[in-house]
């Protein structure tokens, strides 16, 4: 069945009488040549522009780790602390620094990695120290509908200068990440995110785990959105970062196992990753995948994840590539960008994967009947963007029954890609454009590329009001978002 919600628009953007412009000491605009690495702007990394440190390519640095502030095994306790940051991004290859007015947690941008292990109950405190309301959400993990930080339906943001306790239990594996959900496609723009990681005690062990945050920034961050400044899609692009970092040197060793944890941060901006030989993929948002796959390219939308196994030694690839994609299609014309370079020694052998699951699972049969279908639609020239002809706040809420299954054909019928994401619950991809996938594959967030039809298996298995939307954030923002509703059944 179905109801209408017409409620706050509040639950994404500030409010509708929000003057349009931000204020002006948010609208820094880095003009190249007249601002240097030496002129302040808050850059701890000195200055130095005759051919020293600053230009010269930064070694990777991983996310700070969260600290654990409760001694109990299996509880997690981690205070946040939400503020402004100014930063900079220096692009070494080019000499410039962008500078940025950014939003950080506990002043760190990236913001701590949480790191849980499955069944650890999680506390987060929060402290809103902005001039703005905020809120956490815990994507791609499935937790009470008044701890998923969207505010609506009772639900209220955390006000400045107002703390929220966020308490939930963890219950499966997988790389997950947090943001706001309220000003969304602001706030994540200007760096509010960490990663979150849930480890499995079954996974193959590796010698090195290591999150990288994925994230472009342009000369503005506070600009509104503007589908022309999407990655590829006409051409312009913004400066790629891997942990605030631009094209880092990471150093490995022969014969060590690396697993990277990829998590594509950015708020409207692509990347189609790629190396030398292949990707061999492990996991992708939803945790460990049944057996591993080698991808040509694995595209990561805003939102979504990825875990690679990297083996470093004689012959493997040493740079993770960036293929040029259009949101107006897909694979595009174009030069490979370096994400990140990687330097090992390649004289001795690499580790095996020897030991990584092997069995392949089938996806679920399809029913072929559909429950709901969802038709994207909208364009960028009048950046209105719909689901089902409807605009947050103004739509028909699908209601389903708890323990309830659910077939969902998400049809994209616009002429840009879209990454639908669903909170609350997990989907199981049935088919793409009527072709299965080649095992179990199991997701929070899946792109649709031009046109797609792509079959869904939802199991309702977590009663609330679950946000549904466009993980392209300024298109949620431009109305591509509704509610799938699970109740409870009495
Ligand atoms: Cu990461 Cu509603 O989103
Ligand atoms: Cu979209």
């Amino acid at each position: 069945m179905t109801r209408r919600y017409a409620g706050c628009a509040l639950v994404w953007a500030v409010c509708a009488c929000r003057p349009d412009a931000a204020p002006a000491d948010k609208q820094r605009t880095h003009e190249t040549g007249s601002t240097t690495p030496s002129d302040g702007g808050g850059g701890d990394d000195g200055g130095g522009d005759d051919g020293g440190g600053t230009w010269s390519q930064p070694m990777f640095a991983a996310p700070p780790e969260a600290t654990d502030l409760d001694d109990r095994p299996d509880v997690i306790q981690v205070s946040l602390v939400a503020q402004a940051i100014s930063d900079e991004v220096v692009d070494w290859p080019t000499r410039s620094v962008l500078p940025i007015d950014g939003r950080g947690y506990n002043g760190s941008l990236p913001a701590p990695t949480i790191r849980a292990k499955v069944g650890d109950t999680v506390i987060i405190d929060l402290l809103n120290e902005m001039d703005d309301p905020t809120t956490i959400h815990w994507h791609g993990i499935d937790v009470p509908f008044g701890m998923d930080g969207v505010p609506m339906m009772g639900v209220d943001p955390v006000l400045p200068g107002e703390s929220f306790r966020y308490e939930f239990v963890v219950d499966k594996s997988g790389t997950f990440w947090y943001h706001p959900h309220f000003d969304t496609a602001n706030q994540v723009d200007r760096g509010l995110y960490g990663a979150f990681v849930v480890e499995d005690p079954d996974a193959p062990a590796v010698d090195r785990d290591i999150v990288l945050l994925l994230d472009d920034w342009r000369e503005d961050q506070s600009m509104p959105a503007d589908a022309d400044m999407v990655h590829g899609a006409h051409g312009a692009e913004g400066l790629w970062t891997v942990n605030g970092l631009v094209q880092p040197l990471l150093a490995l060793a022969d014969g060590e196992r690396v697993r990277l944890r990829l998590i594509n941060t950015s708020n409207q901006g692509y990347v189609a990753l790629s190396a030398d030989g292949g990707l061999t993929v492990t996991a992708r948002d939803q945790g460990a995948l049944p057996s591993p796959e080698v991808a040509e390219v694995e595209v990561l939308a805003p939102g979504m994840r990825a875990e690679l196994l990297w083996l470093p030694g004689a012959g493997a690839p040493e740079v993770l590539w960036d293929r040029a994609w259009s949101l107006a299609g897909g694979e595009a014309f174009g030069e490979d960008r370096v994400v990140l370079d990687l330097s090992f020694d390649g004289a001795s052998p690499s580790a095996s994967v020897a030991d990584w699951p092997a069995a392949v699972e089938p996806p679920a049969a399809d029913p072929s009947y559909t429950d709901w279908v969802y038709v994207f639609q909208g364009s960028a020239h009048t950046d209105n963007w719909s689901i089902n002809g409807e605009q947050f706040p103004e739509v028909t809420i699908v209601e389903v029954s708890e323990g309830s299954e659910t077939i969902l054909e998400v049809r994209n019928l616009s002429a840009t890609e879209h990454p639908f994401h669903l909170h609350g619950l997990t989907f199981e991809l049935l088919s793409r454009n009527g072709i299965p996938p080649a095992q179990r594959s199991v997701h929070d967030t899946i792109n649709l590329a031009l046109y797609d039809v792509v079959r869904l298996k939802v199991l309702a298995d977590n009663v609330g009001p679950w946000m549904l939307h466009c993980h392209i954030l300024p298109h949620a923002e431009g109305g591509m978002m509704t509610v799938f509703s699970v109740v409870a059944s009495e």
